[in-house]
């Protein structure tokens, strides 16, 4: 196991010196206090992220419009990822944050109804096969040989974010301690505009027909790809080997198809079989 990772309460961490990704940075975010206008986008990687946290940037625009020509991890940063020598507890409000992290390690403030979470989920064969590709292009990732490799990497939850069962698990038995929007990457593929229109609610943010369509316009797969600001071409090279593959790949559904056999397809099948079997969630998965 070559990734720079580390193992921590249950879930994975990359190592990273920049940062304040510290255990103790991680243990003071179960304090980290929460503000009601605060919205949190939270997600197993690979599940929709970068896309949800643009769609939310674009709907407080108005809120921020000096940070209009900013990159989008700037007005919505990773809660986790605190860049060193920052402080997020003195931004501005209405402080908007994305994050991976498993249920139990977020800031307990939130479970007294405070702020408000957008949970995004994908199926899991296309969040993995996602990151496989991901794991090629990051440089602290170390990218798995085959899908074999990386079957047993999802399944012992090796990889940032830890289990994919436990963060859906975890996020979904306690839902009801939170104000939160579950949503799926599948639900966005095929009516984009109506859960643009659905987070507007949720988030309170009344916006014109126009300014809702402006949004939907510039999240599509192919705006967002060309758009830099929205891409995460920005991120340095010691992070990113830009030859190596982009964020924004493929952005369709059922792309497992295409790499998994039969076989490990059907490994895959009887694990989540398995773990998921007293959740009541159900994913499209092509
Ligand atoms: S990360 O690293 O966890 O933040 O990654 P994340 O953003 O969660 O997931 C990346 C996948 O989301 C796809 N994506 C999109 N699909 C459709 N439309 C838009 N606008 C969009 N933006 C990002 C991205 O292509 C990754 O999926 P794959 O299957 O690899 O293409």
């Amino acid at each position: 196991l070559g990734d720079k990772l580390f193992a921590y309460k249950g879930t994975v961490f990359p190592v990273d010196d920049t940062q304040e990704l510290t255990t103790e940075y991680i243990d003071s975010l179960e304090n980290f206090e929460i503000k009601d206008s605060d919205v949190f986008v939270v997600t197993f990687p690979k599940s929709g992220t970068v896309w949800t946290q643009r769609i939310v940037t674009l709907i407080y625009e108005e809120d921020f419009p000096e940070l209009e020509n900013e990159v989008t991890f700037l007005r919505m940063p990773w809660l986790e990822f605190l860049e060193k020598g920052k402080d997020y507890s003195t931004r501005p409000s209405p402080r908007l944050f994305c994050s991976h992290l498993q249920q139990h390690l977020m800031p307990r403030g939130l479970q007294q109804h405070r702020g408000k979470i957008i949970y995004v989920m994908r199926n899991p064969k296309d969040a993995m096969v996602s990151y496989f590709h991901f794991a090629k292009f990051m440089k602290k990732l170390d990218s798995p040989p085959d899908y074999d490799e990386m079957l047993d990497k999802f399944f012992t939850g090796w990889m940032i974010g830890g289990r994919w069962f436990d963060h859906v698990k975890g996020w979904h038995t306690n839902k009801d301690n939170y104000n939160i929007l579950f949503l799926t990457y599948e639900e966005m593929i095929k009516d984009l505009r109506s859960v643009v229109v659905r987070i507007c609610e949720f988030v309170g943010k009344n916006l014109s027909d126009a300014a809702i369509d402006s949004v939907v316009e510039r999240v599509t797969f192919k705006n967002m790809k060309n758009d830099a600001k929205a891409n995460y071409e920005f991120l340095p090279e010691d992070v990113k080997d830009p030859t190596k593959g982009k964020f924004l790949r493929k952005g369709t559904i059922g792309d497992w198809k295409n790499s998994l056999t039969v076989a490990q397809s059907e490994r895959f099948d009887q694990v989540y079989q398995e773990r998921m079997r007293n959740l009541p969630l159900q994913f499209i998965w092509d």
